[in-house]
């Protein structure tokens, strides 16, 4: 089974997850939405992944899955999410994916995040602080990572869909 994992990460945690998931396909490539080239037809299962900003889909994943319906309704499909607060991903699935494809996905996962203050600027700078300020205030201390249980059983739940 010839895998492609697609990606669109904004500050590297998704494409790190990217990473972790290709080490359970051994005939795996991965890359990049916004920098590299990659053929659909080549491949017979797809995962795709984005990072989330304000509860949405990298715009360029979002611009792909439209595009591609077709195509990639063929292909056994994934999607995963690298956000914050995992709790929300369902919403995130439902608001994002074309239903057309989610009703075909045989696997959707959301992989824990990242938010490092220090690597953040501007606009993106101000959010996390406000989001964690407001959870600071209501005692909530959040540290945040990818989760490896997560991406693990997801891998595993896209191996066995074709079973
Ligand atoms: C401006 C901004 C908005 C974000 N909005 C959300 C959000 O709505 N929900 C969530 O769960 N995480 C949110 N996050 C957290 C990111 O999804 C998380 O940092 C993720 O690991 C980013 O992926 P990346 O490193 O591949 O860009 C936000 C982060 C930033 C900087």
């Amino acid at each position: 089974m010839k895998t492609l994992i697609l990606y669109a990460t904004r500050h590297g945690s998704t494409a790190e997850a990217a990473r972790r998931i290709a080490a359970y396909f051994p005939d795996c490539d991965v890359k990049d939405i916004a920098r590299d080239t990659y053929d659909i037809a080549a491949y017979d299962c797809i995962l795709i992944g984005s990072n989330i900003r304000m509860g949405t889909f990298d715009r360029r994943v979002r611009k792909l899955l439209l595009r591609d319906i077709a195509a990639l309704r063929e292909k056994r499909l994934g999607f995963f999410v690298c956000c914050c607060f995992t709790e929300n991903a369902p919403t995130y699935f439902q608001n994002n994916v074309p239903p057309q494809l989610l009703e075909v996905a045989a696997a959707t996962a959301a992989l824990g995040g990242e938010l490092d203050r220090k690597k953040l600027h501007g606009w993106d700078k101000y959010v996390a602080n406000m989001v964690l300020k407001a959870d600071h205030s209501r005692g909530i201390l959040h540290t945040f990572a990818l989760q490896n249980k997560a991406i693990a059983d997801f891998a595993k739940k896209m191996q066995s869909a074709g079973e």
